[in-house]
């Protein structure tokens, strides 16, 4: 499959982003690792073609339509424009980008689930689910929450409790409620179409056995062959944004059924556009290359429903699932309160995208461990690496040849040796692109630009410049520099095309590929240098994260996404001024914050109600350190039943606004005293 010689028939994708919310750094360690890969298999002339397209279905979509007071359709269309602005902000070049809302999309979902149909993989049966009786929908288990059946912890989502990790069904929480609506949920049955993935078990073992995914990912899912393969519901009941299901009225596929397809439907499309076989790419027997880039997080559906419902219904399987880590921003998760959410958008607004572009490159490797962007060290190997190494090769000989040489190149190469060196480091740069190494391709791209400023550094032309003899040596040792030049572009295009381009346009030659790579640029014309990259300032990262900085406008977080954060307050539930008064809020003091052992998001806080003292546990460990809470002042519900968890009994709430990303602890105007009433 590593064979460069002939050409290889080439597909590749990345996860398909939801329609309800904008590209942000994060998604960008995909789009960006994908991008780069098939660019360096453009550049090494294969045939290979990037597909992707907006995940336009789903509960959240329809929800944040609804409250956005337009329809889905507009929602979608709006968000895929903005999509497609922010991927080209960053140079990602889709061969076809679509949406699963497409007629391509409805066609491969209809066939392929009639298909399992036929062949016996789907059974249907009745069972009981959460039922919002105001809204009048199913409810999914991250649109309920309630406390913790197992610790009592408020707040928490219908499947799993943050605080304790027990994780459980929708039915156990004490205190449900619609998180959509704020209604309590019922209980309704209703009938449910699924995929029998236990079908597949066998195939998946044997394909998983051939090697098609990172061997960490390969224990992941031993894991879950031994925990037994459950049957996976692939259907939805109205309302419901989606395909409505062949022959079963008021049934949808879930938007997971059709997310992956829309892999196949934006090739469809794409293969309408330019006259390519759909077939040559997907038959089983064929011998074109399917490969499929995702985060860690969606690996369940790529590497077990996936390759099950393609064998099911006749398609080839990918050739392999390459999953990454998550990013995180100075080592935490990204937060919009401390500005580290930082959409592509505000970036863009801020800095080059080919800065992050080779941050994430140097980062990259073919594992799945998280990766972090440190603003510090992002800084000092962009301006060190790429202006200081790179560009700088550039400019030390560009002004000697346009100057003294009417901007032509030698005829000959001074260091055909040291030339070659640079093409036959080649091979293992190219074989660190293949395997997705890309911070060893960079490394090793970075030893051969040191190599470059070295031999520049002893040849000095700028002393040689002073000789009057020394004409033919200046242009020699320039003209060498530039050929050097030239193939570290060659090598780095992949990562940095804007950069590439401009020194196109400089060397005025057509698209660099990696075949040029033998053959050196002599007897040439040149154009003027223009300089290619500036240094990155602090004060340029610091205002990206001052606007990236959220108070949380409340149309940003009332709708969920299924694994994104819930709103905390329920839509459109009114309550009387008598429900309200019931609520004793109180002005108090933190007498006492101090860590709890083995809760990672909480503070026990010991509350001064002027007099009286109340113990609480709150969970906004993740905002606040316990030190810097002492003596403050904030607003608590005085009157809540005590509540017994697994550290001790809590006596009450203190008032933060927030929820992802951020906790604002609440606190009264200053001269407020310990013990008030909040009215
Ligand atoms: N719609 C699904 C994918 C369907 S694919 C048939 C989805 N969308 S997403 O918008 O939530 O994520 C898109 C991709 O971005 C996923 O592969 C996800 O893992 C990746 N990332 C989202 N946040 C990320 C980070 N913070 N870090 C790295 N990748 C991240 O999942
Ligand atoms: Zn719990």
């Amino acid at each position: 499959m590593n064979d460069t010689t002939s050409t290889r028939r080439i597909l590749v994708t990345s996860a398909l982003p939801y329609a309800n919310g904008p590209i942000h750094i994060g998604h960008l360690v995909e789009y960006i690792q994908t991008d780069i890969w098939v660019r360096f298999q453009k550049s090494r002339g294969h045939e290979c073609y990037y597909l992707c397209a907006d995940d336009a279905h789903g509960t959240p979509i329809m929800l944040r339509a609804e409250q956005d007071g337009i329809s889905p359709e507009q929602l979608i269309e709006r968000i895929w424009q903005e999509h497609r602005a922010d991927f080209a902000g960053f140079l990602i070049e889709f061969d076809n980008y679509y949406s699963t809302h497409s007629p391509e999309c409805r066609h491969y979902a209809e066939l392929i689930y009639r298909r399992l149909d036929a062949a016996g993989h789907i059974s249907r049966r009745v069972i009981t689910q959460a039922y919002d009786p105001e809204k009048q929908m199913f409810l999914p288990d991250r649109f309920i929450k309630g406390e913790c059946p197992r610790c009592g912890t408020p707040d928490q989502y219908g499947d799993s409790c943050e605080n304790c990790g027990a994780t459980y069904s929708p039915t156990d929480l004490k205190n449900p409620r619609s998180v959509v609506s704020g209604a309590t949920p019922i209980t309704k049955e209703s009938l449910h179409f699924f995929f029998k993935l236990a079908d597949f078990e066998t195939m998946l073992k044997d394909w998983i056995a051939s090697g098609p995914i990172q061997s960490q990912m390969a224990n992941k899912l031993n894991e879950w062959f031994t925990a037994g393969l459950q049957e996976w519901d692939i259907s939805r009941d109205a309302p419901y944004w989606g395909f409505e299901i062949p022959d079963a009225p008021g049934k949808y596929f879930y938007v997971w059924l059709d997310a992956p397809i829309g892999y196949m439907a934006s090739f469809q499309n794409f293969c309408d556009r330019t006259g390519l076989s759909f077939d040559d790419f997907w038959n089983p027997d064929s011998t074109a290359e399917v490969y499929h880039f995702i985060g860690k997080d969606i690996a369940y559906f790529h590497i077990l429903f996936w390759p099950a419902e393609l064998t099911g219904a006749g398609f080839r399987k990918p050739t392999a699932v390459n999953c990454h880590g998550f990013l995180t921003v100075d080592g935490q998760k990204m937060s919009k309160s401390r500005g580290t959410f930082i959409k592509a958008r505000t970036y863009l607004q801020h800095l080059r995208p080919e800065y992050l572009r080779y941050y994430f490159a140097t980062k990259l490797n073919d594992g799945i461990d998280d990766l972090d962007l440190n603003f510090e060290d992002f800084l000092q190997r962009v301006n060190s690496d790429l202006v200081g190494k790179l560009v700088n090769i550039a400019s030390r000989c560009a002004g000697f040849i346009t100057r003294r040489f009417a901007g032509r190149l030698a005829d000959t190469l001074a260091e055909p040796a040291l030339y070659a060196d640079f093409v036959a480091a080649g091979d293992a740069i190219a074989e660190a692109y293949e395997g997705r190494a890309f911070g060893r391709a960079m490394r090793e791209i970075m030893v051969l630009a040191d190599r470059a400023n070295q031999y520049i550094d002893e040849k000095k032309p700028w002393m040689l410049a002073k000789r009057a003899d020394a004409g033919d040596e200046v242009q020699a040792v320039c003209s060498m520099g530039l050929n050097l030049f030239r193939v570290l572009t060659i090598y780095l295009k992949p990562v940095l095309p804007g950069v590439a381009a401009q020194v196109e346009q400089f060397l005025q030659i057509p698209p660099l590929r990696w075949s040029d790579l033998p053959n050196p640029l002599l007897g040439h014309a040149i154009a003027e240098f223009k300089p290619l990259m500036q240094r990155i300032e602090m004060a340029q990262i610091a205002a990206m994260v001052e606007d990236s900085k959220e108070n949380y406008p409340a149309a940003e977080k009332t709708v969920a996404t299924p694994r994104g954060p819930l709103a905390d307050d329920p839509i459109g539930s009114t309550i009387t001024i008598e429900d309200f008064a019931k609520v004793d809020l109180r002005v108090a003091r933190i007498a006492k914050a101090e860590a709890v052992a083995g809760a990672d998001k909480l503070v026990r806080l010991e509350l001064d109600l002027g007099g009286e003292t109340r113990q609480v546990f709150a969970g906004i460990k993740s905002a606040y350190a316990p030190e810097e809470l002492q003596d403050r002042l904030t607003v608590m519900v005085a009157n809540l039943a005590p509540r017994k968890m697994r550290f001790g009994v809590s006596e009450g709430m203190v008032l933060a606004a927030g929820g992802d990303g951020g906790i604002y602890l609440l606190a009264p105007d200053s001269g407020a005293e310990p013990g008030m009433r909040v009215k």
